[in-house]
């Protein structure tokens, strides 16, 4: 039985992940290596976690002894790393947090996997990752895997770091791997901080939509679960040492995006036409604000034979029902320190 350790399984993306694996992959066990930050909730998992095959590991990253002495006792195979500090906004008011989990926490992970890989057959190492380390682009042109890396925000910043260090344990130590790199996920089980979920949690609650500067910026939007089949993929198929670009070809103005939720809420809610877009506020820009991702996953297509599942609007759609269904869910993760942190960056 192959041992894989998922780390962040109780975040947003990690959750979708290990619940495919889980039930995709009985012969596998699938230990779920998670610091329960802010940002993670066993929760999203509870449909799974009483599986045979399936470990939670309450731990730390950063804490180099303890991933150490975890890899001693377990004897992982492979790993799909997705821990992370991921929240552009939080990277600006606090990057060391970005240093410490992004960058460090990554090298802990690869070097406990570098000392306890003695014969690296089978073995594999898979970052994932994110479009924001190629920077920003203009009107024109999209992100492939050779474009330069050119970050703009620390968080961007720690994670092109941590890309690299893969990268280097791959040169340096023959340390097989493989890294994605995914545009903007959406999907149920998001945290109520990223765009799409606070928008929806507030037009829920007759909130103001903050939109950042004009709403001219574009973000490429991918559903969680295509990302998870993308991740399932890559992993069985991808070739080591290669970098896959993750994405849906399905860019969207903010502002655009934002009036489609608009609309599709007031439908779902019984409210009026327009009711939901009246609550738009535009607000003073994120500084350092990039103007447009967008990826080419042509790559993904060819070799490994990869394609969305979903529309756009049918995606939104079922994202949107999620959130109605789960009010629970929602005023969970929105209870405790996380009105601290709504009124610290919007009031
Ligand atoms: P998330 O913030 O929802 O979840 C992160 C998870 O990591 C949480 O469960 C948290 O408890 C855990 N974690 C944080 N610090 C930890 C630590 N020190 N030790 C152990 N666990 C820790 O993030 P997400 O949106 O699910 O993103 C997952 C990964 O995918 C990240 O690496 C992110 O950079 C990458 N990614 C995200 C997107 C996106 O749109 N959300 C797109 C591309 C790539
Ligand atoms: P976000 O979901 O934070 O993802 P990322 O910054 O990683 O792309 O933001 C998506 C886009 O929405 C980005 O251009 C910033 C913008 N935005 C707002 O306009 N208002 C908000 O309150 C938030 C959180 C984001």
């Amino acid at each position: 039985m192959k041992k894989i350790l998922v780390t962040g399984g109780a975040g947003f993306i990690g959750s979708h992940v290990l619940r495919l694996f889980v039930n995709k992959y009985p012969e596998y066990h699938i230990f779920n290596l998670d610091a329960l930050t802010y940002a993670g909730n066993l929760e999203n998992l509870k449909d799974i976690q009483d599986a045979p095959n399936y470990t939670f590991l309450k731990a730390d990253i950063t804490n180099a002894e303890q991933i150490d002495e975890l890899f001693g006792k377990h004897q992982f195979d492979r790993v799909i790393h997705l821990a992370a500090e991921s929240h552009v906004d939080r990277s600006i008011t606090d990057p060391m947090a970005f240093v410490k989990t992004n960058v460090m926490g990554t090298v802990n992970l690869l070097t406990a996997a570098k000392e306890h890989w003695k014969d690296i057959n089978g073995k594999l190492f898979y970052h994932v990752s994110t479009d924001e380390v190629y920077g920003s682009l203009g009107e024109e042109g999209l992100f492939t895997e050779t474009t330069a890396y050119d970050p703009n925000s620390p968080y961007s910043a720690s994670k092109a770091s941590s890309d690299h260090f893969v990268r280097s344990y791959g040169e340096t130590y023959k340390l097989p791997y493989v890294i994605s790199n995914c545009s903007n996920n959406y999907g149920p089980n998001h945290f109520p901080e990223k765009l799409i979920p606070l928008f929806i949690n507030n037009i829920i609650n007759n909130k103001s939509l903050p939109v950042y500067g004009d709403g001219n910026y574009t973000r490429d939007w991918l559903f969680v679960k295509d990302h998870a089949a993308a991740i399932d993929l890559v992993f069985h198929k991808g070739s080591n040492n290669e970098t896959y670009n993750i994405g849906g070809f399905n860019e969207w103005k903010n502002i655009d995006l934002v009036k489609l939720l608009c609309q599709q809420m007031d439908q779902k809610l019984g409210r009026n036409e327009g009711e939901s877009e009246k609550l738009i506020t535009y607000v003073k820009d994120r500084p350092g604000h990039d103007l447009r991702y967008a990826i080419d996953a042509t790559k993904l297509n060819k070799e490994l034979g990869w394609k969305p599942s979903v529309t756009f609007e049918e995606g939104l759609s079922k994202t949107i029902d999620w959130y109605l269904e789960n009010e629970e869910w929602l005023k969970n993760v929105t209870s405790g320190s996380y009105q601290q942190y709504y009124n610290k960056q919007y009031n």
